[in-house]
């Protein structure tokens, strides 16, 4: 099993984006994740298309966007266009999830689902067959720098049990509050994509704090 650690930009410094995205790479980052909020969905605003049409001019790895905004359908293919090689969009706000999943796919890019912490593993139960990743929210979704949600362990746990038994691969990706006292535990748990803001772009050293990152992954989980 193959773990993809993927920064997240919401704690970097946005006067310095570009430098930002090169030291996660330095460090290893697999993809680099992008915070899109509406200050509807969540209390913060942070950025839109743009930012990640000049991030996909200069990143290496695919970036990974996770929308948390309220009608995510009117702008997919903004994101797309923009670069996105990954999308999040959550299940609280569509009625439609099928179809927003069918949507994203047909725009070339990867769908997947994100769920609160209080919203069930029931609500992947028949959208399953459709995600290419399932995203675990490990704090309430708005900032970066937030305690991660000990529950979590568990329901990770739960989602990669209903992927499995509908015959799904989709990995699980984790999301708030990681870092490199509980990454292992939730690589354990069965995610394998791990976002990072505050652990990463919130030290003097991203570089370095993505390589550590992998390595409390991977390290102590034994693979
Ligand atoms: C929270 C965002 C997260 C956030 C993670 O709403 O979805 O991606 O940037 O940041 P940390 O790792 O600082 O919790
Ligand atoms: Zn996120």
């Amino acid at each position: 099993m193959t773990v993809r650690i993927a920064p997240s930009i919401l704690s970097a410094d946005f006067a310095a984006l570009g430098q930002a995205v090169a030291a996660a790479e330095r460090g290893g980052a697999d993809l680099i994740h992008i915070d899109v909020m509406d200050g509807h969905f969540v209390p913060n605003l942070t950025m839109g298309p743009p930012v990640v049409r000049s991030l996909s001019r200069i990143a290496r790895v695919p970036l990974d966007v996770h929308l948390m905004i309220e009608e995510p359908d009117r702008y997919l293919e903004e994101f797309v266009r923009a670069g996105a090689a990954m999308i999040s969009v959550h299940a609280e706000v569509l009625p439609h999830l099928h179809r927003t999943l069918q949507a994203i796919k047909e725009l070339g890019a990867k769908a997947g689902v994100a769920l609160n912490p209080s919203t069930p593993v029931g609500a992947l139960e028949e959208i399953a067959g459709d995600v290419d990743h399932v995203l675990v929210m490990s704090v309430n979704p708005g900032f970066g720098g937030r305690t991660f949600i000990p529950r979590t362990e568990s329901k990770i746990q739960a989602v990669r049990a209903l992927l499995d038994r509908q015959g799904s691969s989709a990995p699980i990706e984790v999301d708030g509050g990681i870092d490199a006292t509980n990454a292992a535990r939730v690589v354990q748990a069965g995610a394998t994509i791990l976002v990072a803001g505050n652990s990463i772009f919130g030290t003097g050293d991203p570089e370095r704090a993505t390589r550590e990152l992998r390595a409390a992954a991977t390290r102590k989980a034994g693979v």
